[in-house]
């Protein structure tokens, strides 16, 4: 399948693998890579830019496909140090970049003077227009459903990815809430070139997280989602878990009142305890409501395999036999 995707990154299959905090490690990226679609690092996930630079080398020895780099632009007082990790991106021959989390607006010029392609994740048709118009070369758009961070506008991708198609020029991905060929299909009839997964591709054999996380994805369905940290503004989609049920409780509680320090207990430094010791009630951690379409462990090869293989048939066998 060739789409304006495919070519801008020089990939075989229109699917992206979204940057996910300590799952996006070189094991996972060169995995998507390898069987033809674009795998992705978490840059903040390594402590450092030197961490970071490690990482991208061990990506380098598994595959010679392209691959790309996941930079968080986080809501925190004392930033990361966003041009060592660039620079570490630059010097490790990465040529794609997924930005996300806020405005890139500061760190773009750095990252289009050294070549890259910069595909900006948001979860509005206004930050997606606002990118287009900084030079970002392509954007993923995060609907509603998305694990991780939705924003506040609670825009479902039914709606907001022929939003997009209406008002962008730079090509898209669709991203939250795909799994499987119908989304992949779905998502290019709504105007979208390809599409981002996150939490599906958490449940793969190459994915170098706890297996207590797999299966607990497997377990979940569609309804075991929580939505936490909304009065701060900071919402996130998490699997839901004693953890979530206190925080919720204390959002209930201490209504418009509440500040981040009173759930930063809950919140600190759970990634870590979850993802690598599979401690699935250490905290709230990111899972889109895409847990209910997720029912086995592929490797990443067969995922793809079987999402182009399928897609190929649901348009040439189910939509044409319609016409
Ligand atoms: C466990 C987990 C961690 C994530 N961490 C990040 C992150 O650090 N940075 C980021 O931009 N997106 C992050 N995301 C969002 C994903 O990249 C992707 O946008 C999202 O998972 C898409 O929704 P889906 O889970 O329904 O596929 C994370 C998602 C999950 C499930």
């Amino acid at each position: 399948m060739q789409t304006l995707i495919t070519e801008m990154f020089e990939i075989k299959h229109p699917i992206i693998q979204g940057g996910m905090h300590y799952v996006g490690f070189a094991e996972l990226a060169a995995a998507v890579s390898n069987a033809g679609g674009l795998g992705i690092i978490t840059g903040l996930t390594q402590k450092t830019p030197d961490a970071l630079a490690k990482e991208i080398e061990r990506c380098n020895k598994m595959t010679n496909k392209p691959f790309g780099v996941n930079l968080t632009f986080l809501p925190v007082i004392e930033a990361p140090d966003y041009p060592g990790y660039i620079k570490a991106i630059i010097d490790g021959g990465v040529k794609i970049v997924e930005t996300a989390g806020n405005n890139p607006a500061k760190w773009l010029p750095m990252l289009k003077e050294n070549g890259m392609k910069v595909i900006h994740k948001c979860t509005t048709v206004r930050h997606a227009l606002k990118a287009e118009g900084l030079g970002c070369d392509a954007l993923s758009i995060d609907g509603f459903e998305c694990g991780g961070h939705p924003g506040e506008d609670d825009i479902p991708n039914m709606i907001l990815l022929p939003r997009a198609a209406e008002e962008l020029k730079v090509p898209f991905v669709s991203s939250g809430g795909m799994a499987d060929a119908r989304s992949l299909v779905a998502s290019l009839a709504m105007g979208a070139e390809g599409m981002n997964m996150g939490t599906r591709f958490i449940a793969t054999k190459e994915a170098p997280v706890h297996e207590n996380v797999k299966q607990a994805i497997l377990a979940a369905t569609e309804l075991d989602t929580r939505l936490v940290m909304r009065p701060l503004r900071n919402t996130e989609r998490v699997l839901n878990n004693a953890a979530v049920e206190r925080i919720l409780e204390k959002e209930k509680e201490l209504g418009s009142h509440i500040k981040f320090d009173d759930i930063i207990k809950e919140v600190a430094g759970v990634y870590p305890s979850v993802m690598l010791e599979g401690e699935m009630d250490a905290g709230p951690w990111s899972c889109g409501m895409v847990a209910g379409l997720i029912h086995d462990i592929p490797t990443v090869q067969e995922l793809v395999d079987r999402i182009m293989a399928e897609s190929e048939e649901l348009i040439r066998t189910r939509l044409e036999r319609m016409i």
